[in-house]
């Protein structure tokens, strides 16, 4: 447990460095000045009021989170308790905002290679994430884990997502299969408390049941139950994580452009969407937050790639979010993005202070190209490559801005979560759409549905079967 008091909050606030963002820095012709901001006063205020506004209503109901959970925090961490003096595997079935968060907070804030330790060193059940209906990839689950060890956590807000539904359908069967009555001992559910299916198939069955409230969209989910019953899981500190995301709450209140990070940030990027940068680089320096990238991209891509604005004019706004890891990427990707098209703004996420720190030996005494790494620590060299990989981008005119972390904690990734959340709350009112739907990812659900002749879905499978056919010639 974090011994939190005001003092080390403070010493563990976020900052976001956005000197490279600005014309001083990048230059005239890709930079930002003052002016930009004084001449869109406005776009920012009604952004905030609107944003302000809604807090906890409609698709807003995430705002809450850090506040309303009290018991059901308490419920989490006894049920956490109880899973981890029975079982030595928690597997999440789900897909898409059920499953990003939970990857995301588990690589961040556990053991990097917590699966693998000894379960002495562990403490804590393994956790399985099955984001996915690849088949491969249900028989390698099926193949590393022992079913009397093992309790699943079925999570869909919508209670209907057929991969969701169907990884729940196998699982399910084979529990019944081996356990009859008793199968439910072996299963959680985490859906909506008043519609979709899967909250009727818990109460026939019996399940433990967790609640995601209605106002919080899969992807906005990771501060309810969806993210915090794994998280406690394998032994994260979920109340210092939702302390984080209250202490960058009060923070993303403030009006004063210049103390919000997250209207600055988002101001940033929709200035930039306005200047054609349409894809937006995550790029953290450390293993730790590689997932924290995926979910991020989940966040920027579903909310605010939208054909139609709040009026039902259509404008196909939104940035394509690209996930990097420093310095591994450093390797593949910043060739493209110092020398290719002016299209992207980088976010590089630095962090001060590893959790560990390793030593790079002496040796090769007589290299001295190789030698002068020598007595220098890995810390100093991430951080070092990550420090010219920003030079390197500047002086080659690319937008980028740092978002620093003390150090990666439960309350520091609170803080990230929900900056993230409140900078795509004020970037999609900036660009006036509606950033909590996702009629496009529907699209593709409806057509899956009619494909397998679900009821309700025959005019949509009428259209499909009505296409235009594949013409052999454009195949090779
Ligand atoms: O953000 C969203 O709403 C979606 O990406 C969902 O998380 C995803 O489609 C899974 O939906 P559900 O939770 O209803 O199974």
């Amino acid at each position: 447990m974090l011994k939190i008091n005001n003092e080390w909050r403070k010493k563990m606030q976020l900052k976001v460095d956005y000197n490279n963002m600005m014309a001083d820095f990048v230059g005239i012709e890709q930079g930002f000045t003052d002016k930009d901001f004084s001449k869109n006063k406005t776009l920012i205020a009604n952004a905030y009021k609107e944003v302000c506004a809604n807090r906890g209503l409609g698709m807003m109901g995430w705002t809450e989170l850090p506040y309303n959970q009290n018991e059901i925090v308490l419920d989490i961490l006894k049920t956490a308790k109880d899973i981890k003096k029975k079982f030595d595997n928690f597997v999440v079935l789900g897909i898409g905002g059920s499953a990003l968060g939970p990857i995301a907070a588990f690589q961040a804030l556990c053991h990097l290679r917590h699966n693998e330790l000894p379960k002495s060193k562990r403490k804590a059940p393994k956790l399985y994430v099955e984001d996915n209906v690849d088949p491969e990839r249900m028989k390698a689950l099926l193949d590393v884990i022992d079913l009397d060890k093992t309790i699943f956590n079925v999570v869909t807000k919508s209670g209907a997502t057929s991969e969701t539904m169907a990884q729940y359908l196998i699982i399910m069967n084979l529990l019944k299969e081996k356990y009859g009555d008793k199968a439910k001992e072996h299963m959680i559910a985490t859906t909506s408390e008043s519609k979709g299916n899967l909250i009727k198939i818990a109460k026939q069955e019996g399940l433990k049941t967790f609640y995601i409230p209605d106002g919080v969209g899969g992807r906005f989910s990771e501060l309810c139950p969806v993210g915090l019953l794994p998280a406690a899981v394998v032994g994260i500190d979920i109340k210092a994580m939702l302390d984080g995301a209250k202490y960058m709450d009060k923070i993303c209140k403030q009006k004063d452009i210049k103390k919000n990070p997250a209207l600055l940030t988002a101001f940033l990027e929709y200035l930039a969407m306005q200047n054609g940068k349409n894809i937006s680089v995550m790029m953290p320096y450390a293993d730790s937050l590689k997932y924290i990238a995926d979910w991020y991209c989940q966040l920027w891509g579903e909310s605010l790639g939208k054909a139609v604005d709040n009026q039902g004019n259509e404008v196909f706004v939104g940035q394509t979010p690209v996930k990097a890891l420093g310095v591994t990427d450093q390797h593949s990707q910043v060739q493209l993005y110092r020398e290719g098209p002016f299209d992207k703004v980088i976010t590089l996420i630095a962090v001060e202070n590893y959790r560990n720190t390793v030593m790079i030996s002496e040796g090769c005494k007589d290299i001295p190209d190789v030698s002068f790494l020598s007595g220098h620590t890995m810390n100093e060299l991430i951080n070092t490559e990550r420090k010219a990989t920003e030079y390197a981008l500047t002086t080659a005119h690319r937008l980028n801005y740092t978002i620093t972390l003390p150090e990666v904690n439960a309350f520091t990734i609170g803080q990230l979560l929900y900056m993230f959340e409140m900078e795509t709350a004020f970037a999609g009112a900036m660009l006036n759409i509606n950033t909590f739907n996702q009629p496009g990812v529907e699209g593709g659900k409806n057509a899956t549905y009619a494909l397998f002749g679900k009821k309700g879905y025959e005019q949509t499978k009428q259209e499909m079967d009505n296409a235009p056919k594949k013409d052999p010639k454009y195949f090779c």
